[in-house]
C-alpha cells in the first residue's frame, strides 16, 4: 500500500530535475503522475517512470493550454488530488542589466505559471473537497540571496505570498497549500547558475558552493521529491501555508569563522 494509492498528481516542469524527482517519488508511493513540461522530453520521462505516468507538453504561462490539459486529465483519469507547481527558469543578471523583458519573462514563468495552474485545478479540488498544492519556491528571495538575483528573488518571494493567501482562503475546504524552499539542488538549473557566475568554470563554482554547505553536498531531485511528496500526502493534512527549507543547513551559519569553521 502506498500513501498515494488511487490518487492523481499533476507536476509542472517535470521533464527533468526537481519535477522529475517529485514525479518519481510520488509514483513510487502508488500515485498516478501526470508530468507536464514545455519540453517534449516529458513523454520520455513519463515512460521511463512507468506506473501509469503520462506526459503532456504544456507551457505554464499559457492559461488556456493549462486548462485544456487539466480538463483532459480529469476526463481521462477522473480526478486530480495533487498539484506540484515546480516549472521554473533562472535569471542571473546584474540588476541594472536586467531588461524589463527579462524581468517580465521571469515573473511570467515563476509567478503567473503558479497562478495559472492553481486556477485551473482549484475548481476540481473544490468539487472534491480535497486538494494538495505544493509550490516549489526557493530559499533565494524569501530567505537569502546572492548578487544578480533580483528578478528571481522577487518572483520566488511572491510565490510565498501566493502560498499563504491560497492556504488561508481554502483551508476550510480541506485544501492545503505549502511551499518547498530548496537551497542548491544539483540540476541543470544549478549548473546553469554556476556557469553564468563564472563562464567555463561551472564545476569549480559547484565545488565552492558545496564547501559552504554544512552537509558538504548539494541536494538531489530525490531529496526534493521526498519533501514534496510528504506535503502532498494525507500525513501532512494539518499543515498549510508553510515554507519548508531544504538546503542541507546552508542558510544556518551566522559566520564562516566562529567555532573553527572554514
Ligand atoms: N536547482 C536548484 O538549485 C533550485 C533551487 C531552488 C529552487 N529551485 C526551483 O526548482 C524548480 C525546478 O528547477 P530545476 O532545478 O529542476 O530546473 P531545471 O531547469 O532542471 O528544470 C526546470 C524544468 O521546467 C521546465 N520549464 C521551464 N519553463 C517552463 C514553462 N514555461 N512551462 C512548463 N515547463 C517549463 C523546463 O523545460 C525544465 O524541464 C524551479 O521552480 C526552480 O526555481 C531550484
Amino acid at each position: 500500500m502506498g500513501v498515494f494509492d488511487g490518487k492523481v498528481a499533476l507536476v509542472t516542469g517535470a521533464a527533468r530535475g526537481n519535477g522529475e524527482g517529485i514525479s518519481r517519488v510520488i509514483a513510487s508511493k502508488g500515485g498516478t503522475v501526470v508530468l507536464t513540461d514545455l519540453s517534449e522530453k516529458v513523454t520520455d520521462t513519463a515512460k521511463d517512470i512507468g506506473c501509469g505516468a503520462v506526459g503532456y507538453v504544456m507551457d505554464v504561462c499559457d492559461y488556456d493550454a493549462v486548462k485544456r490539459v487539466v480538463d483532459d486529465v480529469v476526463a481521462k483519469l477522473g480526478r486530480i488530488d495533487v498539484l506540484a507547481n515546480n516549472a521554473g527558469i533562472t535569471c542571473i543578471t546584474p540588476f541594472l542589466e536586467t531588461t524589463d523583458e527579462l524581468r517580465d519573462r521571469t515573473l511570467k514563468v515563476l509567478q503567473n505559471g503558479v497562478w495559472n495552474c492553481t486556477k485551473a485545478v482549484l475548481p476540481y479540488f473544490l468539487k472534491a473537497n480535497y486538494g494538495r498544492i505544493v509550490n516549489i519556491s526557493s530559499v533565494t528571495g524569501p530567505v537569502v540571496c546572492d548578487p544578480y538575483e533580483v528578478a528571481y528573488s522577487m518572483a520566488k518571494a511572491g510565490v510565498m505570498g501566493f502560498t499563504r493567501a491560497v492556504a488561508v482562503e481554502y483551508a476550510a475546504r480541506n485544501i492545503t497549500c505549502n511551499a518547498v524552499l530548496p537551497g542548491y539542488i544539483l540540476t541543470n538549473m544549478a549548473r546553469e547558475t554556476a556557469e553564468r557566475s563564472k563562464p567555463g568554470h561551472a564545476d569549480e563554482i559547484i565545488g565552492e558552493i558545496e564547501k559552504g554547505i554544512p552537509m558538504g553536498r548539494m541536494g538531489t531531485p530525490q531529496d526534493i521529491g521526498y519533501l514534496a511528496a510528504f506535503l502532498a500526502s494525507d500525513e501532512a493534512s494539518y499543515i498549510t501555508g508553510i515554507p519548508v527549507i531544504i538546503d542541507g543547513g546552508n542558510a544556518l551559519p551566522e559566520t564562516n569563522a566562529v567555532g573553527g569553521q572554514k
